[in-house]
């Protein structure tokens, strides 16, 4: 049973392909268009997953699309004609851009796979995120949640699922999973943290993060001026106040006058962010005193909307452990990507074991749709866990090598696992930057050992020279540590059951560096003393978790500074081109790229 999952069209294009209900293969789109967040068809994506599994299109069982697009266009038109002629614009362009493109997703995908039309299904948006959590966790039962920004008309779900093993109950199995409740359009905690997104100077759906990192470096003292704009009830249902937005009917404003009003101008595009407290840190030409003040009055807007996000997250999230009675938690959709509040759920609320797979936004519905389609359209039985993250394209050494030659560059060969880790590590205690690159590509968002690029955490100043000189970022967005599994509790408080804590796994989850920790590892200690941390296990990755172990039988530290290996503005590195590209373009000092080693 061959089943390939798409999702495309808003944002983060990806697909995904399961052989009798085992993930043989997911990716997103940009890592092959080279496009950040590609929203495109993903012919790429889908090329790789029939490749990887030697499959041709006609060989599939069923492909199914992420969500049900004359839905989605029943929303759409419903919204604009509400606030029709004011949303002339939107109607407009969602016209033109549905007659051209997606209300021929049909026949686009029959033909890129040469299928007869019985062969195409659709799940709904929120069921292809719900899907996409739980049947690539272990747990039998479990609720879920699902925030995002929108899908047909559901922007927040919650409800309860269930999936026997096989063996279980006779071998008969009832996979179930049940929305209970909902949000709908325009009512969006995901397009909410997007309204502020834009707002604090960021493009929506990519700088979302920023604000996230940028919260920390503010008060949240306007709380009470977000909870204007949204009412929030006890279960953590909510309705947004539409007299403060323009989303609905506006193509290039999310908030109006009357946000403004209320906020302040908001802060000039992509203008530099620093804080008084930046500032005295790290002084750059151009830099003053009044701007780092304004940009303070951003900040504690960044906390205050962070702040009532968690609130929220916390009460859905407290309201779906008492309606389903589960102690497993299963959370998707774009706003499940809030690792801060992935954190404090973990933390603050009764569930014991979350689940969260790495491409929790939509790039992820393509996984979950085709497991909805195997497990609950066709009551297959389950036979897969989402163990590690590592189901994109890799590239074999005949390619490595010639991608070196072609750019001028020599390489030695060390095929041993142990004397690769030992170089490593002895670059980085000499203070080096290297780019470590192996295997299969990451799914999802998130850089984990196969395309990232490492660094010594304990000094403080790696922060600096990995931020001006390699990935040419913002100087207050924060790096994130990797350490051992089984010392993870050493670094950070709380933590709780850490195999069972999946996120964890996939950097999905920040949590507080315990008293005295946060000083040893400055470069990864984020302002106010967290991390969002990885935690890495010999079986997922046995060269990255031996590089931290030398690592930490030789300074006593067993963390690192992982983060994405990619320059500012690009999608993570794909090819062995890719990573050549980066490594020539930046100051790595070395790239160990599966058995080679190039150098400068
Ligand atoms: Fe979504």
């Amino acid at each position: 049973m061959n089943i390939l999952g798409i999702s495309c069209y808003y944002h983060d294009s990806a697909a995904a392909l399961l052989v009798d209900g085992e993930l043989v293969a997911a990716a997103e789109e940009e890592r092959f268009t080279r496009r950040k967040h590609d929203f495109g068809f993903p012919s790429g994506a889908i090329d790789f997953c029939l490749t990887q599994s030697g499959l041709r299109g006609e060989d599939l069982d069923y492909a199914v699309f992420y969500e049900k697009p004359l839905l989605k266009f029943e929303r759409i038109l419903l919204s604009t004609l509400a606030t029709y002629p004011r949303s002339y614009g939107v109607f407009r362009e969602s016209m033109i851009t549905w007659f051209n493109e997606k209300l021929w997703i049909k026949s686009q995908i029959l033909t890129k796979l040469n299928l007869p039309e019985n062969k195409l299904l659709f799940a709904d948006h929120h069921m292809s995120h719900a899907a996409s959590a739980f049947f690539c966790s272990p747990y039998n039962e479990a609720a879920v949640l699902t925030i995002d920004g929108v899908g047909e008309w559901t922007t927040a779900a919650v409800g309860r699922a269930q999936a026997l093993w096989p063996g279980r109950e006779n071998g008969r199995t009832e996979n179930r999973i049940e929305l209970l409740q909902e949000v709908r359009f325009p009512h969006s905690l995901g397009l909410l943290y997007s309204a502020f997104t834009a707002f604090l100077g960021f493009r929506v759906n990519n700088g979302e993060y920023k604000v996230m990192g940028m919260a920390p470096y503010g008060r949240p003292t306007r709380v009470e001026d977000v909870y204007k704009l949204i009412e929030v009830g006890d279960d953590g249902g909510f309705r947004l106040k539409m007299e403060y937005f323009s989303f609905h009917h506006s193509t290039s404003n999310t908030f109006n006058r009357k946000f403004i009003d209320l906020f302040g101008p908001p802060r000039v595009h992509d203008a530099d962010f620093y804080t008084p407290a930046i500032l005295r840190s790290l002084a750059k030409p151009g830099w003053n005193e009044e701007t780092a003040r304004v940009n303070q009055h951003y900040a504690d807007i960044a906390a205050s909307v962070q702040a009532v996000t968690e609130e929220i997250m916390l009460k859905m999230a407290r309201h779906a452990h008492q309606l389903s009675g589960s102690k497993n938690l299963c959370m998707a959709g774009g706003v499940a990507l809030n690792s801060v509040a992935n954190g404090r759920i973990a933390r603050e609320t009764p569930f014991e074991r979350i689940y969260i797979q790495p491409a929790a936004g939509d790039s992820g519905g393509a996984l979950g749709a085709a497991l909805y389609a195997h497990h609950v359209l066709l009551g297959k039985p389950r036979r897969f866990v989402m163990e590690h993250a590592y189901w994109g394209q890799s590239y074999d050494a005949e390619r490595q090598q010639s991608a070196v030659s072609a750019c001028g560059r020599t390489f030695e060969l060390e095929p041993d696992l142990d004397r690769r880790a030992s170089r490593i590590v002895d670059d980085l205690l000499a203070g080096k930057v290297i780019g470590l690159y192996q295997g299969r590509f990451e799914w999802g968002p998130r850089a984990l050992g196969n395309r990232s690029i490492l660094a010594d955490p304990r000094r403080a100043e790696m922060k600096d020279i990995v931020n001006a000189t390699i990935k040419y970022r913002e100087p207050f967005r924060p790096f994130a540590p990797v350490v051992l599994e089984e010392r993870a509790a050493e670094y950070y408080a709380g933590l709780g059951d850490v195999p069972n804590m999946y996120p964890l796994r996939y950097m999905l989850m920040v949590y507080p560096t315990l008293d005295g920790r946060g000083e040893q590892i400055q470069a990864v200690t984020h302002e106010g003393g967290t991390g969002r941390l990885q935690v890495v296990r010999r079986e997922w990755n046995p060269l990255y978790y031996r590089v931290i172990e030398l690592f930490g039988q030789a300074t006593g530290v067993p963390v690192l500074l992982n983060t994405s290996f990619n320059l500012r503005g690009e999608p993570i590195v794909n090819t062995p081109e890719n990573a050549l590209n980066t490594f020539n373009k930046s100051e790595l000092a070395a790239l160990y790229m599966d058995d080679i080693i190039v150098r400068k």
